[in-house]
Protein backbone atom coordinates (compact mmCIF):
# COMPACT_ATOMS: atom_id res chain seq x y z
CA UNK A 1 0.00 0.00 0.00
CA UNK A 2 1.49 3.33 -0.56
CA UNK A 3 1.83 5.76 2.17
CA UNK A 4 -0.48 8.30 2.64
CA UNK A 5 0.66 12.14 2.44
CA UNK A 6 -0.71 14.68 5.04
CA UNK A 7 -3.62 16.38 2.78
CA UNK A 8 -4.45 19.70 1.73
CA UNK A 9 -7.39 19.75 3.53
CA UNK A 10 -7.48 18.45 6.97
CA UNK A 11 -10.25 16.51 8.05
CA UNK A 12 -9.87 17.09 11.49
CA UNK A 13 -10.43 20.75 11.43
CA UNK A 14 -13.38 22.58 11.09
CA UNK A 15 -13.84 24.37 7.67
CA UNK A 16 -13.06 28.45 9.30
CA UNK A 17 -9.91 26.99 10.61
CA UNK A 18 -8.81 25.35 7.43
CA UNK A 19 -10.13 28.35 5.58
CA UNK A 20 -7.80 30.59 7.67
CA UNK A 21 -4.68 28.20 8.42
CA UNK A 22 -4.84 25.87 4.93
CA UNK A 23 -3.63 24.64 2.77
CA UNK A 24 -1.84 22.09 4.44
CA UNK A 25 1.04 19.26 3.42
CA UNK A 26 3.22 19.68 0.61
CA UNK A 27 0.01 22.44 -0.28
CA UNK A 28 2.37 24.88 1.51
CA UNK A 29 5.54 25.29 -0.53
CA UNK A 30 5.28 25.70 -4.18
CA UNK A 31 7.00 22.91 -6.34
CA UNK A 32 10.60 24.25 -7.13
CA UNK A 33 10.12 22.59 -11.24
CA UNK A 34 6.95 22.59 -12.81
CA UNK A 35 5.49 20.13 -15.52
CA UNK A 36 3.85 20.62 -18.53
CA UNK A 37 1.84 17.98 -21.13
CA UNK A 38 3.47 19.12 -23.62
CA UNK A 39 0.56 19.20 -26.13
CA UNK A 40 -2.14 21.83 -25.52
CA UNK A 41 -5.98 20.73 -25.53
CA UNK A 42 -9.38 22.65 -25.90
CA UNK A 43 -11.59 23.55 -23.27
CA UNK A 44 -14.79 25.18 -24.07
CA UNK A 45 -12.98 27.06 -26.60
CA UNK A 46 -9.61 27.74 -24.69
CA UNK A 47 -6.23 26.40 -25.06
CA UNK A 48 -5.48 24.64 -21.96
CA UNK A 49 -2.31 22.47 -20.92
CA UNK A 50 -3.99 19.46 -19.55
CA UNK A 51 -7.99 19.25 -19.23
CA UNK A 52 -7.03 18.17 -15.59
CA UNK A 53 -7.98 19.83 -12.01
CA UNK A 54 -10.04 20.11 -9.01
CA UNK A 55 -13.67 20.50 -8.89
CA UNK A 56 -15.57 22.90 -6.31
CA UNK A 57 -14.97 22.01 -3.09
CA UNK A 58 -11.33 21.23 -1.04
CA UNK A 59 -9.92 25.02 -2.81
CA UNK A 60 -11.38 26.75 -0.30
CA UNK A 61 -9.66 30.43 -1.08
CA UNK A 62 -6.95 32.30 -3.03
CA UNK A 63 -4.27 30.45 -1.24
CA UNK A 64 -5.48 26.83 -2.01
CA UNK A 65 -6.00 27.91 -5.55
CA UNK A 66 -2.48 29.42 -6.15
CA UNK A 67 -1.07 25.85 -4.83
CA UNK A 68 -3.41 23.97 -6.87
CA UNK A 69 -2.23 25.99 -10.31
CA UNK A 70 1.29 25.60 -8.89
CA UNK A 71 1.37 21.75 -8.64
CA UNK A 72 0.12 22.14 -12.09
CA UNK A 73 -4.00 21.51 -11.87
CA UNK A 74 -5.21 23.57 -14.95
CA UNK A 75 -8.42 23.73 -14.34
CA UNK A 76 -8.65 24.89 -10.77
CA UNK A 77 -12.72 25.54 -9.55
CA UNK A 78 -13.06 27.81 -6.43
CA UNK A 79 -15.29 26.14 -3.48
CA UNK A 80 -18.69 27.23 -4.45
CA UNK A 81 -20.21 30.38 -3.17
CA UNK A 82 -23.45 31.98 -2.54
CA UNK A 83 -24.87 36.08 -2.49
CA UNK A 84 -25.13 36.35 1.19
CA UNK A 85 -22.93 34.61 3.88
CA UNK A 86 -23.91 30.99 5.11
CA UNK A 87 -22.41 29.16 7.88
CA UNK A 88 -20.77 25.65 7.91
CA UNK A 89 -22.36 22.49 9.61
CA UNK A 90 -20.37 22.10 12.59
CA UNK A 91 -17.77 19.44 12.45
CA UNK A 92 -16.97 16.40 11.55
CA UNK A 93 -17.44 17.69 8.03
CA UNK A 94 -15.05 15.18 6.37
CA UNK A 95 -15.19 11.04 7.51
CA UNK A 96 -13.26 8.01 5.75
CA UNK A 97 -16.12 5.79 4.69
CA UNK A 98 -15.50 1.98 4.28
CA UNK A 99 -18.43 0.81 2.42
CA UNK A 100 -18.49 -3.41 2.04
CA UNK A 101 -18.45 -4.07 -1.77
CA UNK A 102 -19.52 -1.59 -4.49
CA UNK A 103 -21.75 1.55 -2.87
CA UNK A 104 -24.89 1.97 -5.41
CA UNK A 105 -26.39 5.12 -5.36
CA UNK A 106 -29.67 4.04 -3.41
CA UNK A 107 -28.26 5.55 0.00
CA UNK A 108 -26.13 2.70 1.36
CA UNK A 109 -25.88 2.32 4.56
CA UNK A 110 -21.73 2.35 5.10
CA UNK A 111 -19.31 2.54 8.31
CA UNK A 112 -17.34 6.03 8.57
CA UNK A 113 -14.43 6.46 11.26
CA UNK A 114 -11.05 9.02 10.59
CA UNK A 115 -9.20 5.56 9.48
CA UNK A 116 -7.99 7.50 6.04
CA UNK A 117 -6.57 4.48 3.99
CA UNK A 118 -5.48 4.59 -0.11
CA UNK A 119 -7.66 4.78 -2.12
CA UNK A 120 -9.67 7.00 -0.27
CA UNK A 121 -13.59 7.08 -0.16
CA UNK A 122 -15.00 9.99 1.94
CA UNK A 123 -18.20 11.37 2.99
CA UNK A 124 -18.07 14.91 3.57
CA UNK A 125 -21.33 17.44 4.46
CA UNK A 126 -20.57 21.33 4.72
CA UNK A 127 -23.90 22.70 3.87
CA UNK A 128 -22.13 24.46 1.23
CA UNK A 129 -21.09 27.51 3.23
CA UNK A 130 -19.80 30.88 1.93
CA UNK A 131 -18.55 34.17 2.83
CA UNK A 132 -20.38 37.81 1.72
CA UNK A 133 -19.46 38.61 -1.55
CA UNK A 134 -17.07 41.36 -0.20
CA UNK A 135 -15.33 38.74 1.18
CA UNK A 136 -15.14 36.12 -1.42
CA UNK A 137 -15.17 38.22 -4.23
CA UNK A 138 -11.84 39.84 -3.84
CA UNK A 139 -10.74 36.60 -3.16
CA UNK A 140 -11.73 34.80 -5.97
CA UNK A 141 -10.51 37.82 -8.05
CA UNK A 142 -7.21 37.12 -6.74
CA UNK A 143 -7.37 33.23 -7.26
CA UNK A 144 -8.34 34.16 -11.17
CA UNK A 145 -5.44 36.83 -11.94
CA UNK A 146 -2.88 33.84 -10.95
CA UNK A 147 -3.69 31.55 -13.25
CA UNK A 148 -0.74 31.12 -15.79
CA UNK A 149 -0.71 30.65 -19.57
CA UNK A 150 -3.20 27.71 -20.33
CA UNK A 151 -4.48 27.29 -16.94
CA UNK A 152 -8.24 28.76 -15.50
CA UNK A 153 -9.98 29.35 -12.33
CA UNK A 154 -13.69 28.46 -12.34
CA UNK A 155 -16.32 30.64 -10.54
CA UNK A 156 -18.92 27.98 -8.93
CA UNK A 157 -22.09 29.07 -7.19
CA UNK A 158 -25.48 28.69 -6.08
CA UNK A 159 -28.42 30.39 -5.27
CA UNK A 160 -30.36 29.97 -1.95
CA UNK A 161 -33.82 30.45 -1.04
CA UNK A 162 -35.07 33.49 0.27
CA UNK A 163 -31.37 35.39 -0.62
CA UNK A 164 -33.34 37.22 -3.29
CA UNK A 165 -37.03 37.44 -5.01
CA UNK A 166 -36.88 33.81 -6.29
CA UNK A 167 -33.97 30.85 -6.51
CA UNK A 168 -33.81 31.96 -10.35
CA UNK A 169 -33.01 35.63 -9.46
CA UNK A 170 -29.99 34.38 -6.89
CA UNK A 171 -28.47 32.41 -9.20
CA UNK A 172 -28.45 35.01 -11.51
CA UNK A 173 -27.07 37.32 -9.27
CA UNK A 174 -24.57 35.16 -7.69
CA UNK A 175 -23.62 34.38 -11.37
CA UNK A 176 -23.40 38.34 -12.14
CA UNK A 177 -21.15 38.90 -8.98
CA UNK A 178 -18.73 35.96 -9.37
CA UNK A 179 -18.41 37.48 -13.22
CA UNK A 180 -17.41 40.66 -11.65
CA UNK A 181 -14.16 39.11 -10.45
CA UNK A 182 -13.16 38.25 -14.01
CA UNK A 183 -13.58 34.43 -13.54
CA UNK A 184 -13.48 32.96 -17.48
CA UNK A 185 -15.73 30.20 -16.28
CA UNK A 186 -18.98 29.67 -14.49
CA UNK A 187 -20.45 27.10 -12.75
CA UNK A 188 -24.11 26.61 -11.16
CA UNK A 189 -24.00 24.04 -8.39
CA UNK A 190 -27.45 22.04 -8.99
CA UNK A 191 -26.24 18.89 -7.18
CA UNK A 192 -25.98 19.82 -3.37
CA UNK A 193 -29.45 19.92 -1.62
CA UNK A 194 -30.43 23.34 -0.84
CA UNK A 195 -34.05 23.45 -0.90
CA UNK A 196 -34.25 20.20 1.56
CA UNK A 197 -32.35 17.92 2.39
CA UNK A 198 -33.28 15.23 -0.27
CA UNK A 199 -34.25 17.30 -3.19
CA UNK A 200 -31.64 18.23 -5.55
CA UNK A 201 -32.39 21.18 -7.74
CA UNK A 202 -30.69 19.06 -11.04
CA UNK A 203 -34.14 17.17 -10.63
CA UNK A 204 -36.34 19.28 -11.15
CA UNK A 205 -36.01 20.06 -14.56
CA UNK A 206 -38.14 22.96 -15.52
CA UNK A 207 -36.18 24.73 -12.48
CA UNK A 208 -33.15 24.18 -13.68
CA UNK A 209 -34.34 25.41 -17.21
CA UNK A 210 -35.65 28.74 -15.62
CA UNK A 211 -32.32 28.86 -13.48
CA UNK A 212 -29.79 28.21 -16.76
CA UNK A 213 -31.90 31.28 -18.44
CA UNK A 214 -31.60 33.63 -15.81
CA UNK A 215 -28.11 33.31 -15.56
CA UNK A 216 -27.12 33.09 -19.21
CA UNK A 217 -29.43 36.18 -19.25
CA UNK A 218 -27.65 38.08 -16.68
CA UNK A 219 -24.19 37.24 -17.82
CA UNK A 220 -24.07 36.21 -21.69
CA UNK A 221 -20.63 36.67 -22.31
CA UNK A 222 -19.27 33.55 -19.87
CA UNK A 223 -19.50 29.56 -20.84
CA UNK A 224 -21.75 28.13 -18.30
CA UNK A 225 -21.18 24.78 -16.48
CA UNK A 226 -24.33 22.52 -14.87
CA UNK A 227 -23.09 20.53 -12.03
CA UNK A 228 -25.11 17.35 -11.67
CA UNK A 229 -25.64 14.45 -9.63
CA UNK A 230 -25.36 10.99 -10.94
CA UNK A 231 -28.73 10.30 -13.36
CA UNK A 232 -29.51 6.02 -13.54
CA UNK A 233 -30.12 5.51 -16.74
CA UNK A 234 -30.20 7.50 -20.20
CA UNK A 235 -34.04 8.09 -20.17
CA UNK A 236 -34.01 9.68 -16.52
CA UNK A 237 -31.45 12.33 -18.22
CA UNK A 238 -32.59 12.81 -21.83
CA UNK A 239 -35.26 15.61 -21.12
CA UNK A 240 -33.10 17.72 -19.12
CA UNK A 241 -30.29 18.16 -22.19
CA UNK A 242 -33.45 18.41 -24.58
CA UNK A 243 -34.61 21.43 -22.26
CA UNK A 244 -31.04 23.02 -22.08
CA UNK A 245 -29.96 22.78 -26.09
CA UNK A 246 -27.64 25.62 -26.58
CA UNK A 247 -28.52 27.08 -23.18
CA UNK A 248 -25.93 25.86 -21.31
CA UNK A 249 -22.20 24.99 -22.72
CA UNK A 250 -21.86 21.95 -20.02
CA UNK A 251 -21.76 19.95 -17.38
CA UNK A 252 -19.38 18.99 -14.66
CA UNK A 253 -20.44 15.73 -13.03
CA UNK A 254 -20.78 13.64 -10.76
CA UNK A 255 -21.30 15.35 -7.53
CA UNK A 256 -21.40 12.98 -5.03
CA UNK A 257 -23.64 9.37 -4.52
CA UNK A 258 -25.78 9.71 -0.89
CA UNK A 259 -24.76 7.28 1.96
CA UNK A 260 -25.85 7.02 5.05
CA UNK A 261 -22.72 7.15 7.02
CA UNK A 262 -22.64 5.25 11.10
CA UNK A 263 -20.21 4.62 13.34
CA UNK A 264 -19.31 1.19 14.72
CA UNK A 265 -22.49 1.21 17.03
CA UNK A 266 -24.38 1.87 14.11
CA UNK A 267 -25.37 5.50 14.76
CA UNK A 268 -25.10 8.40 12.65
CA UNK A 269 -21.73 9.64 12.10
CA UNK A 270 -22.32 12.86 11.14
CA UNK A 271 -24.78 13.52 14.32
CA UNK A 272 -28.51 12.61 14.94
CA UNK A 273 -29.39 15.80 12.62
CA UNK A 274 -27.26 14.59 9.32
CA UNK A 275 -28.42 11.02 8.90
CA UNK A 276 -26.91 11.26 5.21
CA UNK A 277 -23.89 12.95 3.54
CA UNK A 278 -22.31 12.73 0.28
CA UNK A 279 -19.89 10.00 -0.75
CA UNK A 280 -16.66 11.05 -2.78
CA UNK A 281 -13.36 9.56 -4.14
CA UNK A 282 -12.98 5.55 -4.66
CA UNK A 283 -16.59 4.10 -4.45
CA UNK A 284 -18.14 6.86 -6.87
CA UNK A 285 -15.53 6.59 -9.79
CA UNK A 286 -18.07 3.63 -11.36
CA UNK A 287 -20.81 5.89 -11.15
CA UNK A 288 -18.73 9.35 -12.31
CA UNK A 289 -17.81 6.59 -15.30
CA UNK A 290 -21.16 5.73 -15.87
CA UNK A 291 -22.72 8.95 -16.38
CA UNK A 292 -20.02 10.63 -18.26
CA UNK A 293 -20.38 7.31 -21.13
CA UNK A 294 -24.36 8.40 -20.61
CA UNK A 295 -23.21 11.67 -21.37
CA UNK A 296 -21.45 11.45 -24.09
CA UNK A 297 -23.05 8.77 -25.80
CA UNK A 298 -26.52 11.13 -25.54
CA UNK A 299 -24.55 13.61 -26.77
CA UNK A 300 -23.40 11.97 -30.27
CA UNK A 301 -26.67 10.46 -30.48
CA UNK A 302 -28.89 13.96 -30.54
CA UNK A 303 -25.93 15.62 -32.37
CA UNK A 304 -25.53 18.36 -29.46
CA UNK A 305 -22.36 20.26 -28.80
CA UNK A 306 -22.08 20.39 -24.79
CA UNK A 307 -18.63 19.88 -22.82
CA UNK A 308 -18.25 17.36 -20.51
CA UNK A 309 -16.46 17.54 -17.14
CA UNK A 310 -16.09 14.02 -15.50
CA UNK A 311 -15.34 13.88 -11.67
CA UNK A 312 -15.69 10.70 -9.02
CA UNK A 313 -12.54 8.57 -7.66
CA UNK A 314 -9.70 10.11 -9.85
CA UNK A 315 -6.36 9.08 -8.35
CA UNK A 316 -4.27 8.08 -11.09
CA UNK A 317 -3.35 8.28 -14.49
CA UNK A 318 -5.48 5.37 -15.15
CA UNK A 319 -8.44 6.98 -14.29
CA UNK A 320 -8.05 10.54 -15.89
CA UNK A 321 -7.02 8.36 -19.05
CA UNK A 322 -10.71 6.12 -18.49
CA UNK A 323 -12.62 9.24 -17.99
CA UNK A 324 -11.36 10.89 -21.19
CA UNK A 325 -11.97 7.49 -23.08
CA UNK A 326 -15.58 7.43 -21.67
CA UNK A 327 -15.32 10.87 -23.82
CA UNK A 328 -15.04 13.48 -21.03
CA UNK A 329 -13.44 16.70 -22.61
CA UNK A 330 -11.67 16.99 -19.17
CA UNK A 331 -11.50 15.63 -15.38
CA UNK A 332 -11.36 16.44 -12.17
CA UNK A 333 -10.32 15.12 -8.79
CA UNK A 334 -11.19 16.43 -5.31
CA UNK A 335 -10.39 13.24 -3.00
CA UNK A 336 -7.82 12.06 -4.93
CA UNK A 337 -5.90 15.07 -4.97
CA UNK A 338 -6.62 16.16 -1.99
CA UNK A 339 -4.29 12.75 -0.44
CA UNK A 340 -1.87 13.55 -3.62
CA UNK A 341 -0.98 17.60 -4.45
CA UNK A 342 1.61 15.51 -6.83
CA UNK A 343 -1.73 13.79 -9.27
CA UNK A 344 -1.36 16.29 -12.24
CA UNK A 345 2.14 16.75 -12.30
CA UNK A 346 2.05 12.78 -12.75
CA UNK A 347 0.24 12.60 -14.99
CA UNK A 348 1.84 15.09 -17.18
CA UNK A 349 4.89 12.65 -17.19
CA UNK A 350 2.67 9.71 -17.84
CA UNK A 351 1.48 11.38 -20.76
CA UNK A 352 4.79 13.05 -21.93
CA UNK A 353 6.38 9.30 -21.77
CA UNK A 354 3.45 8.00 -24.08
C1 LIG B 1 -14.15 18.57 0.81
C2 LIG B 1 -15.14 18.63 -0.33
C3 LIG B 1 -15.99 19.71 -0.48
C4 LIG B 1 -16.88 19.78 -1.56
N1 LIG B 1 -17.65 20.90 -1.74
C5 LIG B 1 -18.34 21.06 -2.90
C6 LIG B 1 -18.95 22.30 -3.23
O1 LIG B 1 -18.88 23.29 -2.48
N2 LIG B 1 -19.63 22.40 -4.41
C7 LIG B 1 -19.72 21.35 -5.29
O2 LIG B 1 -20.32 21.50 -6.36
N3 LIG B 1 -19.14 20.15 -5.00
C8 LIG B 1 -18.44 20.00 -3.85
N4 LIG B 1 -17.79 18.82 -3.60
C9 LIG B 1 -17.95 17.68 -4.55
C10 LIG B 1 -16.78 17.62 -5.56
O3 LIG B 1 -16.78 18.73 -6.42
C11 LIG B 1 -16.88 16.35 -6.43
O4 LIG B 1 -18.01 16.42 -7.24
C12 LIG B 1 -16.93 15.07 -5.60
O5 LIG B 1 -16.07 15.17 -4.50
C13 LIG B 1 -16.53 13.86 -6.43
O6 LIG B 1 -15.20 13.94 -6.83
P1 LIG B 1 -14.03 13.08 -6.09
O7 LIG B 1 -14.47 11.67 -6.07
O8 LIG B 1 -12.80 13.34 -6.90
O9 LIG B 1 -13.91 13.64 -4.72
C14 LIG B 1 -16.92 18.71 -2.50
C15 LIG B 1 -16.08 17.61 -2.32
C16 LIG B 1 -15.18 17.56 -1.26
C17 LIG B 1 -14.27 16.38 -1.14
Amino acid sequence: MKNMSTPFYNPLLSYEDNYQQGPFGDFIAPPKSVVTANNTSRFLNLAVDLPFGIPAGPLLNAKYVKAALAYGFDLCVYKTVRTKAHKSHPLPNVLAIHPQGKLSHQVDVVLADTHYQLPVSITNSFGVPSFAPDIWQADLADAVSAAKQGQYVIGSFQGTPGNEATIEKDYALAARLIAETKAPILEANLSCPNEGAHKLLCFDFDKVERVAKEIKNAVPDRSLLLKLAYFANDDAVMPLLKKLKGVVDGFSTINTLSASPVDKQGNPALGHDRPTGGVCGEAIRWAGLDMVQRLARLRQALDYHFTIVGVGGVSTTEHYLAYMAAGADAVMSATGAMWNPHLAFEIKKALNRQ
